[in-house]
């Protein structure tokens, strides 16, 4: 028999590379104003991998920081389970590299009693996975132990191409457990929302994705869109939510992240959110007043809708009222801090928003619903709910991101290309590791070609 239990997320550790691109100065090389990425886009930073990193360091840097403070062993893990889309190998996952790097820190076999899968689907991988690893811990199959899931990316794009300013990189680790002291998963809430697309995509050999940029905005709010409805639906029918005349959705959300690739597709994404929840309340007759009325889309797909002009029109109107601006500046905002300090990073994106969310926020948060909108290029969006515990701030008070992102090196639009380009050698990075896990050679024997050494620097 299924006994119902209370799952969810724990606690959060962040890991971001020591390194970063200054957005303005990136503009002023490409001959871009710079405002347009510092204000347009909402970016003043990026973080760039140093050559001894990859996706796999981090996510074994992001890993360890949850045990460390944590005080976990490994015999606490029941899975490692990394979400990606920089994969590094074919048919080994991330995860197996991660565990071996663990157990360079706590013993040769420590965690020979985990499951380490990887999953993929674009930037909602993390959430997928999230969802499996605790459906698992909730039936009870767990055994007490927990799951750390790892989501892990480096967003990479052709240099001079128009997703260049849209680089980044971060892992994050999330530990799921039984009785969580961060966030409550609220699990009829989940909506789906998935359409065979190929907004971005990058084919087997390729270091950088290939992107249909404008197009790939128009999917994430498509699929948000659909999934935000399934939501909205469950919450309804399940009981979580019953609402008052009058009352949309969003009154029953007291923050929200979103999958965040940039600061400006999350105010899209906000805005396309409320228009929809608030079309048809009493509210909507004074949004209207100020906006004029919503653009006829008789006979046009959604994407077609959400990137023809009037409706970027109407959207960039709707933002400037006092009522989104309340909202926005309550709910979402905080979520933004880190995220423009960093770049996107993929699947880390979404719970790097949230753990900025927590950070900068200092209001008291107990018992309040956070909701999350997850979003995959390919194409998937997630929306769910979790409820904020009562200890929550013990754990907050750990979290140290923005301190982290305080201490980092500028480094020049020259050597952002060299390590874009893949020219330095591990050994010859631009800042020497350490305390930290580095890839230090790749196999060139017929048997082990190609396998990534790694190794703890101290
Ligand atoms: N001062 C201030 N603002 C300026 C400006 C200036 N001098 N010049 C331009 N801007 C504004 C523009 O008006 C525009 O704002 P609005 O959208 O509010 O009008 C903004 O800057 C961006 O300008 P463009 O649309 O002209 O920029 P672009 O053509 O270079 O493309 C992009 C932007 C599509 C995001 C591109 O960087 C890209 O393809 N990025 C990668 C794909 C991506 O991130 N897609 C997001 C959805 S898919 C997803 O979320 C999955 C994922 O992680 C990839």
């Amino acid at each position: 028999m299924m006994v119902a239990r209370t799952v969810g997320i724990d606690d959060i550790a962040t890991y971001v590379p020591r390194l970063y691109l200054d957005a303005t100065d990136f503009a002023k090389e490409r001959g871009i104003p710079p405002e347009k990425i510092t204000k347009g886009i909402g970016i003043e930073k990026m973080s760039i991998p140093d050559a001894h990193e990859d996706a796999a360091t981090m996510a074994a840097m992001a890993a360890l920081k949850l045990m460390q403070k944590n005080d976990l062993q490994p015999k606490d893990i029941g899975f490692i389970h990394v979400a990606t889309e920089t994969g590094l190998d074919e048919a080994k996952p991330i995860s197996c590299y991660v565990q071996g790097m663990l157990e360079q820190i706590y013993g040769n076999g420590s965690f020979e009693h985990i499951g380490a899968p990887e999953t993929k689907f674009a930037c909602v991988g993390a959430t997928y996975a999230m969802i499996d690893r605790l459906a698992f811990i909730n039936s009870g199959w767990n055994k007490g132990k927990h799951a750390i899931v790892i989501a892990t990316d480096i967003a990479k794009y052709d240099l001079l191409s128009s997703g260049e300013s849209t680089q980044g990189a971060a892992a994050v680790a999330l530990l799921l457990k039984e009785d969580p002291r961060l966030m409550m998963y609220e699990p009829d809430s989940r909506g789906f929302g998935t359409r065979d697309d190929q907004d971005f995509f990058r084919p087997v050999g390729r270091t950088t994705a290939v992107v249909n940029g404008h197009y790939s905005v128009g999917c994430y709010l498509r699929d948000m869109r659909i999934a935000a409805d399934a939501f909205r639906k469950n919450m309804l029918s399940s009981g979580i939510v019953s609402l008052s005349a009058g009352e949309g959705m969003i009154d029953h959300v007291d923050r929200i992240a979103f999958h965040s690739p940039f600061p400006k597709m999350v105010e899209m994404a906000f805005a396309s959110f409320l228009i929809h929840d608030w079309r048809g309340l009493p509210r909507w007759k004074r949004i209207i007043e100020q906006t004029g009325p919503e653009p006829d889309r008789t006979g046009m797909s959604d994407i077609d809708f959400y990137v023809s002009e009037p409706y970027k029109q109407f959207r960039k109107k709707f933002t400037k009222t006092p009522e989104f601006t309340a909202e926005f500046e309550k709910k979402v905002k905080d979520s933004l801090e880190a995220l423009k300090l960093i770049g996107n990073s993929y699947t880390a994106s979404l719970w790097m928003c949230v753990e900025s969310s927590f950070e900068v926020k200092t209001n008291d948060l107990a018992g309040k619903r956070f909701a999350v909108g997850s979003y995959g290029s390919g194409s998937s969006a997630i929306v769910c709910s979790f409820i904020v515990q009562p200890d929550y701030r013990q754990v907050v008070d750990s979290f140290s991101l923005m301190q982290d992102l305080s201490r980092r090196n500028k480094i020049s639009v020259a050597e952002y290309e060299d390590l874009h380009e893949e020219r330095l050698d591990p050994h010859q990075g631009i800042d020497a590791p350490r305390n930290e896990f580095v890839l230090d050679r790749l196999g060139e024997t017929e048997t082990d070609f190609g396998y990534r050494y790694y190794t703890f620097v101290k």
